[in-house]
């Protein structure tokens, strides 16, 4: 196998953003293992990917405890190319992972509890083979555990060392309002919130956003591409290797619908006159505002994340092209 070395000159390709009011710095484009990782993928093509991306300045990889498929298998893989290539890099890299979803048969391999939790991240950090990640995450609010206990779990992980900032994912306003307040109260800040937004899912626009501007925490969405439709890959057809076209891809078919598909035909004509890639144009639209930390993308191929990271090369957008997007996301 290749020994990766990392090019000199990475931190000059990326542009670094703080993390709400934290000390953390945060690539503009972060990395998310939760397709193209896992035991169904080719090695020999996302072992290349995870190089690239930290030679282009990508300094921030996410991960859950369920990624995959199989569930677990992405931080498996990460955690054997982590250990071959990237262990020397370990004090430049920051390794998120998470809690939250089905991962283990029975009561406590779910949702929210304290149990749950502090087992799921012991279980993460064997198969990663680190003794720390950088943020562990609440990955989703649990409407039957109090919040006291969800939140009481990530300021003991902080405690014992297992990890270094917590975060909360798919949290609306009144409970990242509410989670916010008890992980303050216990000394343990929030340093940053997961939610999905893209052009074609802007709920965070709904409160949220607000929420985090005002307690001055970090937002890196997730699926910012809304998992490759908002690139121009299906405007002919469903390929084969794209995410709708395998079996186990979170993405369906019957997602990309007539309407759908107009949209990103308008929207890939926008890109087009801004001299920049669909995925580059939705990315950037993303960045354009402030209290956005990192867009979380996720690859299939290292073109694919040379396309993306270029999003950089334009953030700003002209008021009619503004208008143009809001009247075609309608
Ligand atoms: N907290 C949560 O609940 C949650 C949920 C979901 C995801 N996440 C996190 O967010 C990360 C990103 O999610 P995502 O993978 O859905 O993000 P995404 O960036 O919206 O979609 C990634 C997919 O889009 C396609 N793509 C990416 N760049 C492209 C480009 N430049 N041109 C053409 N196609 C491109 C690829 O699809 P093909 O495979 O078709 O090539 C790729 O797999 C995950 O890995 C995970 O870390 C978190």
């Amino acid at each position: 196998m290749f020994k990766y070395s990392a090019s000199p000159t990475r931190y000059s390709n990326m542009i670094y953003n703080r993390c709400g009011n934290s000390g953390l710095m945060l690539p503009a484009v972060s990395l998310g293992l939760w397709h193209n990782f896992g035991d169904v993928d080719d090695p020999a093509i996302y072992k290349r990917i995870l190089c690239r991306a930290f030679d282009l300045g990508i300094t921030h990889f996410d991960l859950a405890n369920n990624y995959g498929p199989p569930p677990g298998s992405a931080e498996i893989n990460f955690g054997e190319m982590f250990k071959k290539q990237f262990s020397g890099y370990r004090d430049q890299m920051i390794i998120s992972t998470k809690a939250g979803y089905t991962m283990w048969e029975g009561p406590y391999g779910d949702w929210g509890s304290k149990k749950y939790l502090i087992s799921s991240l012991d279980q993460s950090l064997v198969r990663m083979e680190l003794e720390y990640v950088d943020i562990f995450y609440s990955h989703r609010p649990d409407p039957n555990t109090p919040i006291e206990e969800t939140m009481g779990a990530l300021d003991l992980i902080v405690r014992q060392g297992k990890a270094l900032y917590v975060g909360l994912s798919n949290y609306n306003p009144e409970q990242t309002t509410k989670a916010v307040a008890e992980l303050k109260r216990l000394g343990t800040p929030c340093l940053i919130h997961q939610p999905k937004y893209s052009m074609f899912e802007r709920t965070p626009e709904k409160g949220l956003l607000d929420v985090l501007e005002k307690e001055q925490i970090g937002c890196i969405p997730f699926s910012p591409l809304a998992q490759g439709l908002l690139t121009n890959k299906y405007l002919k057809g469903i390929p084969k290797e794209s995410r709708a076209g395998k079996p186990h891809g979170f993405l369906k078919e019957n997602q990309i619908t007539p309407v759908v598909l107009d949209k990103i035909t308008r929207l890939n004509a926008i890109a087009e006159k801004r001299g920049q890639t669909l995925a580059q144009m939705a990315l950037a639209w993303i960045l354009k505002d402030k209290r956005i930390t990192t867009v979380l993308i996720g690859a299939s191929s290292i073109n694919q994340l040379e396309d993306s990271v270029a999003c950089l090369k334009n953030t700003t957008f002209e008021t009619h092209e503004l208008n143009l997007i809001n009247d075609i996301l309608g």
